[in-house]
């Protein structure tokens, strides 16, 4: 029998991948990982901590390593950071290791939705909008060349995209 493909979630921050990740796994009795929580369980330090004592170069090695760790599993739903497209070793991993779906949102929306936010390193910034703005632009291009498939999260709730999901991939 065929092994299931694990369904591999990327996207900027606050496209909703943990919990969009959640209730797809949920949906389709599959276990559910997240390369973040996982790094942090690892580590015993929030990616705060990890970005101020390892630097981001430290923070991506142990998301690489991470993202080849879970990504050897099978039939898993895995939810990745936002930079996890950033290093073309990633990319490959991903792409080689399961169906890749990207998870569209605005920049309006992801300021909406990291208002509060202090678990972010690269959002603890007075010119928030313009970070996004610049790694929209670096990054997007990136997340399509990645993905299998593209789901707006910016004008429906998690249900409605988990629902689209599941019809796309499972069709
Ligand atoms: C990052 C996104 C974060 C986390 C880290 C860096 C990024 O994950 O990996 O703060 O570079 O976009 P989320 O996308 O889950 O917030």
């Amino acid at each position: 029998m065929l092994a299931l493909p694990n369904l591999i979630l990327i996207g900027p921050m606050g496209a909703g991948k943990s919990t969009i990740g959640r209730l797809l796994a949920a949906e389709l009795s599959r276990d559910f990982l997240d390369t973040d929580h996982e790094i942090q369980a690892r580590c015993g330090a929030d990616i705060p901590w990890i970005f101020d004592v390892e630097g981001e170069a430290g923070f991506r090695d142990r998301e690489t390593q991470m993202i080849d760790e879970l990504t050897r599993r099978e039939g898993v739903v895995i939810a990745t950071g936002g930079g996890a497209v950033l290093r073309e070793e990633n990319r490959r991993l991903l792409r080689e290791r399961g169906t890749v779906i990207y998870l569209y949102t605005t920049v309006e929306q992801q300021l909406r939705r990291t208002a509060k936010d202090r678990n972010r390193p690269l959002l603890q910034r007075p010119d928030k909008e313009a970070v996004l703005r610049e790694m929209f632009g670096v990054r997007d291009p990136l997340y399509r060349a990645t993905a299998d498939l593209t789901v707006r999260t910016d004008r429906r709730g998690p249900r409605s995209v988990v629902n689209d999901i599941v019809r796309r991939v499972t069709r």
